[in-house]
């Protein structure tokens, strides 16, 4: 079976693990931490890296920096993980949803400001299966509105997008656009810590508010005294060294994904029942996960669609369902009738195939040609 990921370590991560275990650095206090904070927050274009132990925690924390008030309102995209959602909600704030853009699967941004209300004070765009979100239009929202950015960067390690606000174009890094970012380095991850995640901001209150709420909220001054509540979310030594090695190899990562995606597309492209990643002008995106969504034409959703390449030995992962599909959510009395038809649909009949690092020509060739297979009389030649 070609599995959906395989991570791909070297030789580098072996020696800098290696270093740790010989010097004893095993926890949450060593070399490689700090400079992994810094490379990947320098890289992303901004001033200070808080690593955490996940991508989740680093969700929690980032919105926690914002201090919000029982009430506040933070509009997000209803199609992406649960963590999102979660931050908010645990934050003491209300999630407020958009539906996605049918292209690129992120939030839709021109829903956006139709969903602004007195009580809004965050926007948190989620950059989807490795393509950036449309960024301008809510950058120049919290301008117009005074509202913070919260960037979920998970997925999109390294992808760029072409800001032309004022007139000026520049590539920015995902992650490094607004207020306070997150990032994961889960197994799946452009750059794996095994698990792990990075919150990432330039302002020195946000980075020194979620150093204490990573660390328990231990006071410098006082140790063991606490004004505030905290969580031990801290990542140790040995798996920042293996964030640090891929890091120095980054732009290599960077091509391989791309090449997997374009060699998808180039192989997938003739399929007219499929909907494949896009690469807008304004983006240059890095296939995190290359993902698939099959017409309803076909009368067949993701899950048998999903059964039957497995049958044929290729392992997929379906997309993520809504927020607003979320029973834990509607139960809190959230979400209750709202309607988000893109993300309905693309929950219902996408998935995402075998992107992994470790993936080989043969492995991508072998997939493409068994969902020719599968989709039969579909597959044009
Ligand atoms: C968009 C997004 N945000 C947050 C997370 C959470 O990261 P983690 O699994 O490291 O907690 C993920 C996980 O894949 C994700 O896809």
């Amino acid at each position: 079976m070609i599995p959906v990921n395989e991570p791909l370590l070297g030789e580098r991560e072996l020696e800098y693990v290696t270093e740790c275990v010989q010097t004893g650095w095993i926890s949450s206090a060593g070399r490689f931490i700090e400079e992994f904070e810094e490379k990947w927050a320098a890289y992303c274009g901004m001033k200070y890296g808080i690593a955490v132990s996940n991508g989740t925690t680093a969700l929690q924390v980032a919105v926690r920096c914002l201090d919000l008030k029982p009430g506040d309102e933070v509009i997000m995209p209803t199609f992406t993980i649960i963590s999102c959602a979660m931050a908010i909600v645990e934050s003491g704030g209300v999630p407020v949803l958009v539906d996605s853009d049918p292209r690129t699967l992120c939030m839709d941004v021109s829903q956006v400001e139709s969903k602004i209300t007195p009580r809004t004070r965050a926007i948190m765009p989620v950059h989807i299966y490795g393509h950036p979100v449309d960024m301008d239009p809510l950058l120049a929202l919290a301008d117009k509105y005074r509202l913070a950015i919260v960037e979920d960067a998970a997925e999109v390690h390294g992808a760029e997008y072409l800001s032309q606000r004022s007139g000026n174009r520049i590539w920015r890094r995902c992650g490094g656009m607004g207020e306070i970012s997150a990032f994961s380095f889960y197994a799946n991850k452009l750059i794996t810590t095994g698990e792990g995640g990075m919150v990432l901001t330039s302002d020195p209150r946000y980075a020194e508010k979620a150093r204490s709420l990573r660390n328990l909220c231990f006071k410098s001054e006082r140790r063991f005294y606490h004004t505030e509540l905290g969580y031990n979310y801290r990542l140790t030594n040995l798996q920042a060294a293996l964030g640090l090695a891929q890091l120095e190899r980054f732009d290599e990562i960077i091509a391989k994904k791309r090449w997997i995606g374009q060699a998808y597309t180039e192989c997938l492209k003739n399929i007219e029942v499929l909907q494949l990643p896009v690469e807008e002008p304004w983006a240059r995106q890095v296939y995190w996960m290359y993902g698939l969504v099959l017409d309803e034409s076909t009368n067949m959703d993701a899950v048998e669609f999903a059964k039957r390449l497995l049958a044929l030995g290729v392992q997929t992962r379906p997309f993520f369902l809504g927020m607003h599909e979320q029973p834990v959510f509607l139960e809190q009395g959230l979400f209750r009738g709202e309607q988000y038809p893109v993300a309905e649909r693309v929950a219902r009949q996408g998935l995402y195939l075998p992107t992994g690092l470790a993936l080989t020509e043969m492995q991508l060739e072998q997939c493409c040609e068994v969902v020719r297979n599968v989709l039969g009389a579909y597959a044009v030649r």
